[in-house]
């Protein structure tokens, strides 16, 4: 015995062209109710900074739609059965048994499937589309380590900056400027600007991690042992938040980048996209000024010390505190002052030795109340978490003169 056959039965006569009308009201219904849902959720979505955001997010609508519809014609129908087909009181007899219908059946399974396939084939348009690299790009490499994310820049004979000429170089420089590996500077935050295509080739030097630009709409996860990329165009200039969006440690939440206001100007800490105006303005108030100090680096240890921590070569902004350089993080050791509890901390060890170990081997000692939590920098080229031996004589150079 069919469904249909118990529905007609409950129908008064007469009662078929009304059925009719208030099905045809409950499908319009339905169609409306899943296009308006579809218009009203993306505006709780953030900001559409890319090009690809676009896209994605008419992929999203469109699924909001086709699944906001199917929400609503699964509640109509549970609220129209429980109350059409309610037991009249004093009823106490079991419902009819119904075996199947294969009307119902085939329809309920070939929509879906029609459904399903339409989304795929829109989908993987989508996917081809934000995965196509333009020929001419700008490419960043993104280096992702506990717990901080670093950009890495090239610097090119033909991106010198204008006013600077080779004869000016220094010999090493203008030697690595020419070598196939080339010169590059490092940032914490990654700098752009509007309609170019940005091509991130991405690293990792230890776990995973998951670079995420959520007004831009791009997740890439960084693997070990493997490089992998994303590419994405900006359309509105602006400053946009960087998450990493895997379970990386403890500082895992500290890869996202944190401002404070100094002296009513926004001061960035941290991983935040820049998206500049245009090209002239990203190379005039970031790139070229960056290189400058690439291309010139400071003859003075300390000096050099200092501007390899400000530019997040070294991940240890995120887990320190150290008012000279604005680092705030918490996990670990606070490093004001250290210039003068370096030589007092370890029995026996000055204070140039008791940083060195503290850099090459941190878990050796630990200051009480920390983990071993931090990366251990070694001096092998060529392998993760490379610190060359003149970086770390510079950092400890500056380090001691941390005595505040
Ligand atoms: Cu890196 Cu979480």
């Amino acid at each position: 015995m069919g469904v249909n056959v118990n529905l007609n039965n409950r129908q008064p006569s007469g009662g078929q062209s009304l059925s009719i009308v208030w099905i045809i009201a409950g499908v319009l219904g339905i169609i409306f109710g899943g296009l308006l849902i579809g218009a009203l959720t993306p505006a709780l979505l953030p900001v559409q900074g890319s090009a690809e955001s676009q896209q994605v997010d008419a992929l999203f609508r469109f699924m909001l739609v086709i699944g906001g519809a199917i929400f609503l014609l699964v509640i109509g129908v549970l609220i129209y059965a429980v109350a059409a087909f309610r037991a009249k009181p004093g009823d106490r007899a079991d419902g009819p048994p119904i075996h199947g219908n294969t009307t119902l059946e085939l329809v309920w399974t070939i929509i879906p499937a029609i459904i399903v396939v339409i989304l795929t084939i829109y989908s993987y348009q989508v996917w081809i589309s934000i995965r196509t690299i333009q020929p001419l790009n700008h490419d960043v490499e993104v280096v992702g380590q506990r717990f901080a994310w670093t950009f890495n820049y090239d610097i090119t004979p033909e991106t010198l900056p204008a006013d600077i000429s080779a004869a000016q170089l220094d010999e090493t420089v203008l030697a690595s400027l020419n070598s196939d590996e080339g010169l590059q500077f490092s940032h914490p935050q990654l700098h752009t600007w509007v309609g170019e295509q940005v091509e991130l080739k991405m690293r990792t030097e230890d776990v995973n991690h998951a670079f995420w630009i959520p007004d831009m709409r791009i997740k890439q996860d960084l693997l070990s042992g493997r490089e992998t990329s994303i590419t994405f165009t900006p359309i509105k200039a602006g400053v946009y938040r960087i998450v990493c969006a895997e379970l990386c440690g403890a500082g895992h939440g500290n890869m996202a980048g944190t401002s404070a206001e100094i002296d009513g100007e926004v001061d960035l800490r941290g991983a935040w996209l820049v998206v500049h105006e245009d090209e002239q303005t990203y190379l005039r108030e970031f790139y070229e000024p960056e290189a400058q100090k690439a291309l010139f680096p400071p003859e003075d240890p300390v000096e050099r010390g200092r501007q390899l921590l400000a530019s997040g070569s070294y991940p240890c902004g995120t887990c320190h505190i150290l008012t000279d350089l604005n680092w705030n993080g918490n996990i670990g050791p606070n490093l004001n002052n250290i210039g003068t509890r370096a030589a007092s901390r370890v029995g026996g060890q000055t204070a140039e030795q008791y940083l060195q170990n503290s850099i090459r081997n941190p878990g050796a000692y630990l200051v009480p109340g920390f983990g071993n939590l931090m990366t251990q920098f070694n001096d092998e080229s060529g392998e993760p978490n490379y610190m060359p031996e003149e970086d770390l004589s510079a950092i400890i150079a500056y380090l001691l003169t941390q005595t505040q």
